[in-house]
């Protein structure tokens, strides 16, 4: 149980729980014992664990070829971004491993098409305070939240920082001359669940057209179907000039898409790169993610199963329950509690249910597409047991 701790550098602290196999929306761990996946390993395993489609697609891949260079061709990559293309409406993709690294060709596009209309001094990028986008220097730096400015600077320059959701905010950041991007979760996931509204994503797409600012979706988190839609900003009829994906795009295979429209689609000139992108085994198991979310009803089971799991929160905040304040959309639920530290991941843990937090109170649901009612009404109970009552 320990050697995680003896063989990894001190990036995360791991729960108690050797997992050895999953089905479904279920983990096993070596002893046998089952846990419900309200995680999907942070919206990866958006099809569940084991799914029978995705391993017979990676299975006949992997015997026919796993790699080749991006000096070539390999046809089911170009199978793979010909759906993304298609189903995302937006005009071309550059495929790579991460969501960092898809943030990180974001930023280089955003900025390349500015300095190429405008001179190299528009290269701003507006962002949220309480955003993530990422680990590396540049989307640290992209991420609003002071904890992950510490100790690793002299970080890369241009980002600016407004609050979610204020309009004259955005208004006033908008209109500075050197800003050439608004950069944006439109469900911010690791700052616990918070939607920026109708409203306010409709107003930055309005100044953003009107300048020539470029709006930037980080869809990494909330994309790909997760609320229903295949982008969130989709909900608002609203299509981003470049939108980035990762997490569950290749259903656990590591992968990232970075999708421009129009504006920016061409902007790459061969001058960026990367190694394993749109690799041939990612894009198999894509390709099996595509085609199962865009199958006739399956966003629409996942927006009805999001209500049916949010209202059987708001019941256990009726009844009586420590959870407030119920956000999100589809498969993205948030709901916060009171106090900072109840130990509920532990206590979940040990009663077989995996959930994340997010924020300092708020406790954070992905579960895969694939969970049913009866799984999320067992989740519930679990929850029940363990959440401290109010009174
Ligand atoms: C919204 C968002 N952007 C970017 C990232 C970074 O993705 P990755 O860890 O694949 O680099 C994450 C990861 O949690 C995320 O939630």
């Amino acid at each position: 149980m320990n050697k995680a701790n003896d063989v990894f550098m001190n990036t995360y602290h791991r729960l108690p729980v050797v997992f050895t196999r999953g089905e479904g929306v279920r983990l096993f761990d070596a002893s046998g014992k089952s846990y419900l996946d309200f995680s999907s390993g942070i919206a990866v395993n958006c099809l569940g664990h084991n799914n029978p489609a995705l391993v017979d697609a990676i299975k006949k891949q992997a015997e026919k070829l796993i790699h080749v260079c991006n000096y070539y061709q390999s046809d089911v990559s170009e199978a793979f971004a010909e759906k993304l293309i298609a189903v995302s409406g937006l005009k071309k993709l550059f495929l790579c491993n991460s969501g960092a690294e898809a943030n990180e060709g974001a930023i280089k596009i955003a900025r390349k098409y500015s300095f190429k209309k405008y001179g190299k001094n528009r290269h701003r990028i507006v962002t949220l305070t309480g955003s993530f986008h990422g680990r590396t220097i540049s989307t640290l730096s992209a991420t609003g939240q002071d904890k992950f400015h510490e100790n690793f600077g002299p970080f890369t320059e241009g980002f600016v920082y407004i609050p979610p959701n204020d309009a004259a905010a955005l208004e006033k950041a908008l209109n500075d001359i050197s800003v050439c991007a608004f950069f944006f979760e439109p469900i911010q996931g690791e700052s616990g669940v918070i939607p920026l509204s109708a409203d306010y994503l409709k107003k930055a797409a309005e100044i953003c057209a009107q300048k020539d600012i470029l709006l930037i979706a980080d869809e990494i988190q909330c994309g790909l179907g997760r609320t229903g839609e295949f982008f969130a900003c989709n909900r608002f009829n609203l299509t981003p000039d470049i939108a980035t994906l990762a997490k569950g795009l290749c259903g656990g295979v590591p992968a990232g898409a970075v999708l421009a429209g129009e504006k920016t689609a061409d902007v790459l000139e061969y001058d960026h790169g990367s190694t394993f992108g749109g690799n041939a085994l990612a894009a198999a198991a894509g390709l099996v993610v595509l085609e199962t979310i865009t199958a006739n009803g399956f966003m629409d089971e996942i927006k009805e199963k999001g209500a049916f799991f949010a209202d059987k929160l708001d019941d256990l905040e009726l009844d009586g329950f420590d959870i407030s304040r119920i956000r999100g959309a589809g498969l993205m639920l948030g709901a916060d509690v009171s106090h900072e530290d109840h130990g509920l991941l532990e206590k979940a843990l040990e009663k077989g249910l995996l959930f994340l937090g997010g924020g300092p109170k708020t406790l954070r649901f992905l579960p895969p597409y694939t969970i049913t009612r009866e799984e999320i009404i067992e989740g519930i109970s679990i929850l029940s047991e363990i959440l401290p009552k109010t009174a």
